[in-house]
């Protein structure tokens, strides 16, 4: 199964996608990389890795419609799947969350519903839980909602930074998406009535 990923930023995730794919871990065929911001440096580790990459700016479209047509146009030519969403920082249009509905994946760094938005690691820490945690889920048009995938927790350890749990979290990302997208690509994944059952 083909299938992208998108970014915005420095594309950690990525590079753990990449790697397990090369390792095996990942029985999907990993062919564009898309990013909304050009100077991105997850391009740079698609593009060490030998992979097509697709960097448009949203400022030559007339609106976020138009961008993602031109995007999921891309996406038919490679006969893509499966989106994967890793630090990608743009709300993707309605249209195109029908046209890949239960084909897109997101992770983001809290235990949903808790701690939705752009500094879950943050507000998390400040609010002062003892524990934290990362989710993988589908989107939906609800931002940070859809059927939940996957969910580690992480324990806050007293006296750390945030810096500290941060990179604690990371790791687990870096663990936990690959194990996600192997599943979703071996067919291991059902979305019924909203919930994901894992076929084992
Ligand atoms: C990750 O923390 C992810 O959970 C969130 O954005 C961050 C992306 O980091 N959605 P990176 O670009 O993969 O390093």
């Amino acid at each position: 199964m083909n299938f992208a990923v998108f970014v915005s930023g420095y594309g950690s995730n990525l590079q753990a996608i990449i790697d397990a794919v090369r390792q095996g871990a990942i029985k999907g065929r990993l062919v564009l990389v898309v990013s909304d911001k050009k100077d991105a440096y997850a391009l740079e580790r698609a593009r060490k890795a030998g992979i097509k990459t697709l960097a448009l700016d949203p400022k030559d479209f007339a609106g976020r419609e138009e961008f993602d047509k031109a995007v999921i146009r891309q996406l038919q030519k490679e006969k893509i799947e499966l989106v994967v969403l890793a630090g990608f920082m743009r709300i993707l249009s309605e249209h195109f969350i029908r046209t890949y509905r239960d084909k897109v994946l997101n992770i983001h760094p809290s235990l949903l519903p808790q701690f939705k938005g752009a500094h879950a690691i943050k507000d998390a820490f400040e609010a002062g839980v003892k524990t934290t945690g990362v989710t993988v889920h589908f989107v939906t048009e609800e931002l940070d909602g859809g059927p939940v995938v996957l969910q580690e927790k992480v324990e806050v350890t007293p006296g750390e930074s945030v810096e500290q749990l941060e990179e604690r979290i990371h790791k687990v990302e870096h663990r936990i998406y690959p194990k996600a997208i192997d599943l979703f690509v071996r067919g291991k994944l059902k979305v019924i009535g909203g919930r994901v059952e894992v076929l084992l």
